[in-house]
């Protein structure tokens, strides 16, 4: 999707320069957004929540009859977001108890969400039942034993026809992305392997309580090529029959604006459907970033400029609101927001002590300086999803924009927030 206005199409839907030259998403003046809310600060584009939760859906719909987007919440893991996709039509994928409250209390009705991770314990097991999530996905044979306990001990209640699950299937597809992204290999920690798949099918089927309604497989994520995809794909076909085929998530997203265009949410849909689409059952895919990772930028302010060597220009925040440089080697762009198309080279460097913490090398910037607002654009997925307190740094808020009306659907933290577990007395009562 392209914005339309001559900037780089990693901005969110309907960003734009305004008369003054200032970046505007989602009607709303990024300085006036800086001033108003401070930085560091996530700004999300709520009209490209939904118009990306709109292909995804509408094009489910279009090409198959019983095809759900189920959103992987860990993406974006806040009541806003869930809430906004919920009331879209999607469904919801959680990987821990916490994902799953949020989740629930997001307004998710219980049989749209999909409970996965590979390490579930006990109690969150026992959450899931409880609530009657519509799947649990098993990752292992521990699983399966775990759930037969916990159905025999009564946690299934009085629910009929058992708890609808599926396995998980290592497909033995090495997807072209991040080794730390990518999950489809044999030697994996997620899934059943191929050969072992018969046997787990056989040991749920004998398990009162649990009914085995299909496959999942999950390949990776930010793939930007659609053959792996299909070749998992293939893999599950051949698996056998089954009511539910999960195909799980991985479209990758723009992160730059020289980097190739990622596969459409057609194609990539339509692969599944090519595939898959001829086993008569339903069809379930699960877009974490695709849905989210263009609709938000983060906002800083310079704090100092240095010049040794390089051009070194240190703002607000850094690998506590945005660790993806760091884990994955992620590229961002940057630009001043009243100031675009700078030509100084320039490291954009974080807060935080170490070295490592560097946001975006070689970007260019217009003369950057003290108290300028900088603007890094496709910051919407996994960044508040892995946001951290190193270094005692508060963890940003998130201001969804539309209209041109701005509010804050997550709060900045505080430094109490940052002491509030702490149960041991404090010797002042500090402040700031
Ligand atoms: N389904 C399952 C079972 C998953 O494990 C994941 C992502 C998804 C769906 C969604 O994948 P997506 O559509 O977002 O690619 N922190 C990393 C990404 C880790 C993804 C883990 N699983 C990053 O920042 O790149």
């Amino acid at each position: 999707m392209a914005t339309g206005t001559g900037l780089s199409p990693v901005f969110p839907l309907g960003s734009r320069l305004n008369e003054r030259g200032v970046l505007e998403i989602g009607g709303c003046d990024a300085l006036d957004l800086a001033r108003e809310f401070g930085t560091p600060a996530y700004v999300v584009a709520e009209d490209d929540l939904r118009a990306r939760a709109r292909a995804f859906v509408g094009g489910a719909r279009e090409l198959h009859p019983d095809m759900h987007v189920v959103f992987a919440s860990k993406a974006f893991p806040c009541t806003a977001v869930l809430s906004l996709f919920a009331a879209e039509g999607l469904w919801c994928d959680v990987a821990t108890g916490g994902e799953l409250y949020l989740a629930l209390g997001a307004g998710f009705a219980p049989e749209r969400i999909v409970m996965h991770g590979n390490a579930k314990s006990v109690a969150e097991l026992r959450m899931a039942l409880r609530h009657r999530v519509g799947l649990i996905v098993i990752d292992n044979f521990d699983e399966i034993e775990r759930l037969a306990e916990l159905v025999a001990e009564g946690a299934l209640g009085d629910r009929e026809g058992g708890q609808p699950v599926l396995l998980r299937v290592t497909p033995d597809v090495r997807g072209d992305t991040h080794e730390k992204i990518s999950t489809g290999q044999a030697d994996s920690k997620f899934g059943f392997a191929i050969e072992d798949v018969q046997d787990a099918v056989a040991r749920v089927g004998r398990t009162a309580g649990l009914a085995l309604d299909g496959l999942h497989a999950h390949i990776g994520s930010q793939l930007l090529e659609l053959e792996p995809f299909r070749r998992a794909c293939a893999q599950l076909a051949g698996l056998g029959d089954f009511k539910v085929l999960d195909v799980g998530g991985g479209l990758g997203v723009q992160y730059l604006e020289d980097q190739p265009q990622p596969p459409s949410v057609d194609d990539y849909l339509g692969v599944a459907v090519q595939e898959l689409g001829s086993h008569g059952g339903r069809l379930l895919v699960e877009p974490g970033r695709a849905l989210t990772a263009n609709a938000g930028v983060t906002l800083y302010t310079v704090e100092s400029v240095r010049q040794n060597v390089s051009r070194w220009v240190a703002v607000d925040g850094g690998m506590s609101d945005n660790l993806r440089p760091m884990l994955y080697g992620a590229r961002y762009e940057a630009e001043v927001v009243d100031r675009f198309g700078g030509t100084t080279e320039c490291v954009l460097a974080g807060k935080h002590c170490e070295s490592g913490d560097v946001i975006a090398r070689g970007v260019l910037l217009d003369d950057p300086r003290r108290g300028d607002v900088i603007v890094t654009p496709a910051t919407g997925a996994y960044g508040y999803a892995m946001a951290n307190n190193y270094n005692g740094v508060t963890r940003p808020p998130v201001i969804f924009c539309a209209g041109g009306q701005a509010r804050v659907v997550v709060r900045r933290e505080s430094f109490e927030d940052l002491i509030g577990r702490d149960q041991v007395p404090r010797s002042r009562p500090g402040g700031d």
